[in-house]
């Protein structure tokens, strides 16, 4: 199965994950293909399903991407599917970051919460979608905390680990994780496609 992804952070996750399920995932770069449509979405899924389809039709293999991003609630869920472009193309994750706690500088303790939110979409090799998202709940910091992982990982405290995701050690975000949770929905319903089509 093609990822349709060169993110090494996202590929290094969903090829541990995808591996348990008996599928070999190249990136796009293995596999010497480069498709990157514009991802016009106005949701993940939209855009995940925007990406995993865009490979497909490109290559006629079975594909997969990831779409995601962190919700914050006193932003109405911004900056949502512009999480990656959050203050122009100019800024990196470290500025991004601090653009995001300079615009919440005014809100309290107690009302910083945000999700991390993403969505799966694999088109399988018969043309058929599975599509999953899995989220995962937090609170905003004041200020960044670590300096692991990537994105705003530094500013998320997660409450399940007692710590910033910057903080935790790649297996311990692996296990609470959006992505990961995203991951086991995939996992589940690709399993209950197999056996279906195994009985069919
Ligand atoms: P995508 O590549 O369009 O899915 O963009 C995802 C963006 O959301 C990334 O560039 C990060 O800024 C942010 N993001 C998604 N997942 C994570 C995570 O696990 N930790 C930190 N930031 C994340």
């Amino acid at each position: 199965m093609l990822a349709a992804t060169n993110n090494k952070h996202k590929l290094i996750e969903l090829k541990a994950i995808l591996s348990t399920l008996g599928i070999e995932l190249k990136s796009m770069s293995e596999a010497g293909v480069r498709v990157e449509p514009e991802e016009t979405g106005t949701t993940f899924a939209e855009n995940a399903k925007i990406k995993a389809m865009a490979l497909y039709e490109a290559t006629g293999q079975a594909s997969v991407a990831d779409d995601s991003g962190l919700a914050v609630d006193a932003l109405d869920g911004a900056p949502g599917v512009y999480s990656a472009r959050y203050g122009g193309e100019g800024l990196d994750d470290a500025g991004r970051t601090a653009l995001l706690l300079k615009n919440l500088s005014d809100v309290p303790k107690g009302r910083r919460g945000a999700k991390f939110v993403s969505a799966i979409c694999a088109v399988l090799d018969d043309g058929s979608l599975i599509e999953v998202e899995g989220e995962v709940r937090g609170e905003l910091l004041f200020e960044p905390d670590g300096t692991d992982g990537f994105g705003y990982d530094p500013i998320f405290y997660c409450p399940e680990l007692g710590c910033s995701f910057a903080r935790a050690l790649p297996e311990e975000k692996n296990r609470v994780s959006h992505r990961a949770r995203a991951l086991e929905a995939f996992a589940a319903e690709y399993k209950k496609r197999i056996e279906t089509n195994d009985h069919e």
